[in-house]
């Protein structure tokens, strides 16, 4: 059991490459590092992309960077490079030792281990951007998930949350703005959040892996999916 709470399991994933798992992971740790610390919630990443350890990689540069302080360096939280092959056997552990735990997903279904991945995971975030190669290669990858996650419950009886969230977001593209809303009018056959994330150089700089600036439109985000998550956890506990 982590402090707070029972180690929840939370990942963005997508078969989509550049959907924005690896940025909107590092937001995500960021906000729930800041926001925990006063509740005593400790957060750790997973880098599970075992090809691009990109989670990873963004980490030991800021540690390298004579930039940034020691003080920064210390309110970090940990991250981990696990294989996805491996992860079955690590995770019972972390989720004893941390609140949180954060996993960056790799952009595939076929990297050993990653299906039994899913199996673990308690709460997904599906990142979807809204244009049409991407939309048409979410719904792909739907298919396969809520297979895998109904397996999941008949086999184990255990449940995985998931919503949708919106990234990449430019409102201004006709484009985007059929498929944002025939989205929200259901047709993908999940939930979606009310917010999104729109396509700004700002975000793009976001993936960091130190305390951050949040901006309004990344709080409204990261608070509803909070508020999904204490449902989920409470859902859990009946
Ligand atoms: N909201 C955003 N606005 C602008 N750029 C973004 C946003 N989200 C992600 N990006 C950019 O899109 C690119 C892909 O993002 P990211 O690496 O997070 O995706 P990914 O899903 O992890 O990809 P992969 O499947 O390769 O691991 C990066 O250059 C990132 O900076
Ligand atoms: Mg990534």
């Amino acid at each position: 059991m982590g402090k707070v709470l029972p180690g929840l399991v939370i990942s963005f994933v997508s078969q989509k490459g550049g959907c924005g798992k690896t940025t909107l992971t590092a937001m995500f740790a960021n906000y729930l590092n800041t926001i925990g610390k006063k509740k005593g919630l400790t957060v750790a990443v997973i880098d599970c992309d075992d090809f691009q350890r990109s989670f990873l990689g963004i980490r030991e540069r800021e540690l390298a960077s004579p930039e940034v302080t020691q003080e920064q360096k210390d309110n970090m939280y940990d991250v981990y490079a696990i294989n996805s092959n491996e992860f079955k056997d690590h995770i019972v552990e972390l989720k004893e030792k941390y609140d949180i735990i954060l996993v960056d997903f790799p952009g595939n279904m076929v990297q050993e281990g990653v299906i039994t991945m899913y199996y673990l995971l308690d709460f997904a975030i599906i990142p979807v951007v809204p244009t049409p190669i991407d939309f048409s290669s979410t719904l792909k990858f739907l298919e396969k998930f809520k297979e895998i996650i109904k397996e999941k419950k008949e086999k184990f009886n255990l449940e995985t949350s998931y919503v949708g969230i919106l990234n990449k977001v430019n409102k201004n593209e006709k484009e985007s703005k059929a498929i944002i809303n025939s989205i929200n009018s259901g047709n993908l056959g999940i939930p979606f959040l009310d917010h999104s994330i729109s396509d700004l150089v700002s975000n793009r700089r976001a993936a960091s892996t130190m305390e951050n600036k949040v901006t309004f439109e990344q709080r409204c985000v990261f608070d509803e999916i909070i508020l999904m998550l204490t449902l989920h956890v409470q859902k859990s506990k009946k």
